[in-house]
């Protein structure tokens, strides 16, 4: 394995608060020297990094923050230390993150890579891993804190997508919060997205009626290959009016990936014994739409409406990737994903996830060559 030169690691960093949604101009691809590791740790060159909406309320906001950033804890603004990160948000000039929250945990990360050194027993150079956290070239990573993947088995990617904490995220909704019985209707918004997808396939194999929303005929024909019943375009129909219509005697789970205008209407059809799940507030990250109901506060409190973290489940980690796996294994489980690439996209590809304008799934930012299938990619 050869080393690489000693001024090839670059890394995003943010440059200024962010109005709304990001453009190229919020963030600054710099050099950075390349990480030295200590023991139990890898150097990692980065491959794939994972986008995830989450991220956008611990960037700076230009002006007043919405709600949800309130909810997701205080802490600084623009300090720039790298060396303590504040799990809350991340300051100007800080690195760009691609996990949510920098810990030990085994899938706190966001990015997979090729182990080029490694002073940790489990792992030597030419390793695939999953676990890297932050939008860099190069990083060191804890062995202890990383996943070591096998490219014969699933795609190294597929540890961002299929495997990955959004899928993780909607597992863990279904399985653990939204208490679903076979024959109810559940409603998934944004159900061509990364935590969506899962949440359709889990409830349509269980023998609910699944009601998709989405944006635009092609991500609603997706949710539907994926065994929604009938997939809303919220851009096209109104929601509650279609709702009327799909679902006439009203709906068992609202599992929200949304908040913003769209909570209200289908919130308003929950039967007796109804749950809102809140999962995610996408409309609301960048301050243009506002919920009814102060979404924010209701997953970071865990207030029953019921929100809900995934950092909760952690222990349920290795019964989601048996299961998925074996899903995946046995053809019944799909997903899709969207690859950006270089550094430079990041902030186009989250802007993309944050307001919908993608092909739908999993978007990833492809940042070097993929040496697990030959070296495809930049
Ligand atoms: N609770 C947790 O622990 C946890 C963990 C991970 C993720 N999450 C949350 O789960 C949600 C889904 O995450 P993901 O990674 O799978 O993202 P995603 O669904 O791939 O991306 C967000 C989607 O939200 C939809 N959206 C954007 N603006 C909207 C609006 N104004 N009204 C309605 N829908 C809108 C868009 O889909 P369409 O255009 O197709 O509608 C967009 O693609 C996010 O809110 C995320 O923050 C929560």
């Amino acid at each position: 394995m050869n080393m690489p030169a000693a001024d090839a690691n670059r890394v995003l960093r943010v440059a200024r608060p962010i109005d709304g949604l990001p453009v190229a101009e919020d963030f600054a691809v710099e050099p950075l020297p390349m990480p030295e590791i200590g023991d139990r740790e890898l150097l990692v060159r980065t491959i794939y990094i994972s986008i995830a909406p989450g991220v956008r309320p611990l960037l700076p906001y230009k002006g007043e923050a919405p709600d949800v950033a309130q909810g997701a804890g205080a802490g600084r603004v623009g300090g720039a230390d790298d060396d303590v990160p504040n799990p809350t948000r991340i300051g100007i000039g800080e690195r760009m993150r691609s996990g949510i929250v920098p810990s030990m945990s085994k899938f706190a990360g966001g990015t997979v890579g090729e182990v080029i050194q490694s002073r940790h027993p489990d792992y030597a150079p030419g390793d695939f891993v999953f676990g890297g956290r932050y939008c860099q070239l190069y990083e060191a990573i804890h062995g202890d804190a990383s996943i070591k993947l096998d490219p014969a088995q699933l795609p190294i990617e597929a540890d961002l997508g299929l495997l990955g904490r959004s899928a993780f995220t909607g597992w863990c909704g279904y399985r653990r919060v939204a208490d679903p019985k076979a024959g109810e209707t559940i409603v998934v918004s944004s159900a061509a997205g990364a935590v969506g997808m899962m949440v359709v396939q889990l409830a349509k194999r269980e023998g609910l009626d699944v009601i998709g929303i989405a944006s635009g005929a092609s991500k609603c024909d997706f949710v539907q290959t994926l065994g929604a019943r009938a997939c809303i375009d919220r851009k096209a129909e109104d929601a509650g009016a279609a709702l009327d219509r799909l679902a006439p005697a009203g709906v068992d789970i609202y599992f929200d990936n949304a908040g913003g205008f769209l909570q209200r209407p289908v919130f308003d059809r929950l039967k007796p014994f109804g749950r809102l799940i809140v999962c995610g507030m996408a409309a609301e990250y960048g301050g243009a739409e506002q919920s009814v109901l102060p979404t924010g506060t209701i997953l970071g409190k865990r207030l029953r409406v019921q929100g809900f973290v995934v950092l909760d489940y952690e222990d349920d980690y290795p019964a989601f990737r048996e299961e998925v796996v074996r899903l995946w294994r046995e053809g019944s489980l799909a997903y899709r994903q969207q690859v950006y690439h270089g550094l430079e996209e990041v902030p186009q590809a989250l802007a993309d996830c944050l307001s919908g304008q993608s092909g739908g799934g999993k978007l990833l930012v492809q940042v070097s060559p993929d040496t697990s299938v030959g070296g495809r990619g930049p």
